[in-house]
C-alpha cells in the first residue's frame, strides 16, 4: 500500500473527507430547497442510498482482492454467508439506524426546527457516555467540558435566524402539547440510538480482522431490507400509484450519492478515528457550509447566535485535543 495511506494519514484523510462530504450535502440540500420540484418519497431515497452504498463497497472489496472476480465472490461468500453469526451482528446497528431515521422524521414534523436542532445535539453526550460504558474509554474532565461546549455551540450555530423562524412559524400549524411531547420523546430516543448504534459499530469494526468495506456491505444488506419494510408500511400506496423513483431529479440523485458516500466515510472515520472525533468533524462542517453559503452563495446571513456558537465549537475542538502537560520529575530527583 502507498505510504500516504498509513494509519495516521488514514485518520486525517477520512476526517477531511467527512467534513467535505457533510458540507457538500448541506449545500446541495439548501440548493434543492430553493427549486420547485415534484416531491420524492424520502423512505425510497434511504433505500436507494443504502443499496448504492452496498454496491460501492462491493467494488472496493473487488479492489482489495486484486480485481479478481473469483476471489471477490469467494471473499463475500466466506465473510457474509459463511459467518452468519458475524453477519447477523450488523442487524443491531442497521435496525437502530432505520428506527433513528424515522424517529427524526417524526420529531421534525412535531417540533419546531429550533427545539429539534438543539435537542438532537445531546447525541454528542450520549455518544461519549456509550464510549465510556461500552468501550471503556477514559474521558478527561476537560474533555467532558469540551463536549458540553460543543453540544451548546452546535445548538447555537443551527438556531434558526428570526427571519427563518418567522417564515416557519407562519407556515406551520401550532403544535399541541401532546405533539410536542411525542416529538421530544422521538428526538431523545434518536439521541440514544445514534450513540448506541455508532459505538456498537465502532466496537465491531475495531475488534476482528474483517475489512471495513465487508462490514459496510453487511450493514447495507440489512439497511436495504429494513428500509424496504419501512417503504412498505408507510408509502406502499404512493409507490404503487406513481412508482418508486417518483420525483427523482438530478439533485435528488446527487443527494442519494452523497449520502451513500457519507456512509462509507463515516465507517472509515469510526474505524481510523472514533465516534467522538466524528462529532467534532460534523460540527465543524456545519460552520464551513455556512461560510460557503455566506461568501459564495450569498444566501445566509449569520446572526450573533451563530458567531457565539461558532466560537464555542472551535474552542471546544481545541480543548478536546489539548493534552495537559504532566511535569516529569527526573528519576534521580525522585529518589532523593
Ligand atoms: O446522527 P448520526 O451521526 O447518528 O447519523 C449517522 C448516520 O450515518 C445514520 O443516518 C446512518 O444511517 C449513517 N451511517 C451509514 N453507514 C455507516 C454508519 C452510519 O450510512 N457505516
Amino acid at each position: 500500500m502507498h505510504p500516504i495511506f498509513n494509519q495516521n494519514n488514514r485518520k486525517l484523510i477520512s476526517l477531511i473527507a467527512l467534513i467535505l462530504q457533510t458540507t457538500s450535502i448541506v449545500l446541495v440540500l439548501r440548493y434543492s430547497r430553493t427549486r420547485k420540484a415534484e416531491p420524492y418519497i424520502s423512505s425510497t431515497a434511504i433505500v436507494a442510498s443504502e443499496f448504492l452504498k452496498g454496491l460501492i463497497c462491493i467494488i472496493l472489496v473487488w479492489f482489495e482482492t486484486d480485481c479478481s472476480l473469483n476471489r471477490l465472490i469467494k471473499k463475500l461468500h466466506d465473510e457474509i454467508y459463511g459467518k452468519p453469526h458475524e453477519t447477523l451482528k450488523l442487524t443491531i446497528p442497521s435496525g437502530l439506524y432505520a428506527i433513528q431515521n424515522n424517529l427524526l422524521f417524526i420529531a421534525l414534523s412535531y417540533l419546531n426546527a429550533a427545539t429539534y436542532q438543539v435537542t438532537y445535539q445531546l447525541k454528542i453526550l450520549t455518544t461519549a457516555l456509550c464510549c465510556v460504558f461500552m468501550l471503556g474509554k477514559k474521558i478527561e474532565k476537560h474533555q467532558w467540558i469540551s463536549l458540553c461546549m460543543l453540544a451548546i455551540g452546535v445548538a447555537f450555530v443551527t438556531w434558526p435566524s428570526s427571519d427563518e423562524g418567522n417564515k416557519r412559524l407562519s407556515t406551520q400549524t401550532p403544535k399541541s402539547w401532546l405533539q410536542q411531547f411525542i416529538g421530544l420523546g422521538a428526538v431523545l430516543m434518536a439521541t440514544l440510538t445514534s450513540g448506541f448504534a455508532g459505538v456498537y459499530f465502532e466496537k465491531i469494526l475495531k475488534t476482528g480482522p474483517t475489512s471495513v468495506w465487508v462490514r459496510n456491505i453487511q450493514l447495507a444488506i440489512f439497511g436495504t431490507i429494513f428500509g424496504l419494510v419501512i417503504v412498505y408500511i408507510f408509502d406502499y400506496k404512493a409507490v404503487m400509484e406513481k412508482g418508486f423513483f417518483q420525483g427523482y431529479s438530478t439533485v435528488v440523485w446527487i443527494v442519494i450519492f452523497l449520502q451513500a458516500i457519507g456512509g462509507l466515510i463515516i465507517a472509515a472515520v469510526i474505524k481510523y478515528a472514533d465516534n467522538i472525533i466524528k462529532g467534532f468533524a460534523t460540527s465543524l462542517s456545519i460552520i464551513l457550509s455556512s461560510a460557503v453559503s455566506y461568501f459564495i452563495l450569498n444566501d445566509f446571513i449569520p446572526s450573533l447566535f451563530f458567531f457565539i456558537g461558532a466560537m464555542l465549537v472551535i474552542t471546544a475542538t481545541f480543548l478536546y485535543g489539548w493534552e495537559r502537560k504532566v511535569k516529569l520529575i527526573p528519576l534521580n530527583d525522585q529518589k532523593r
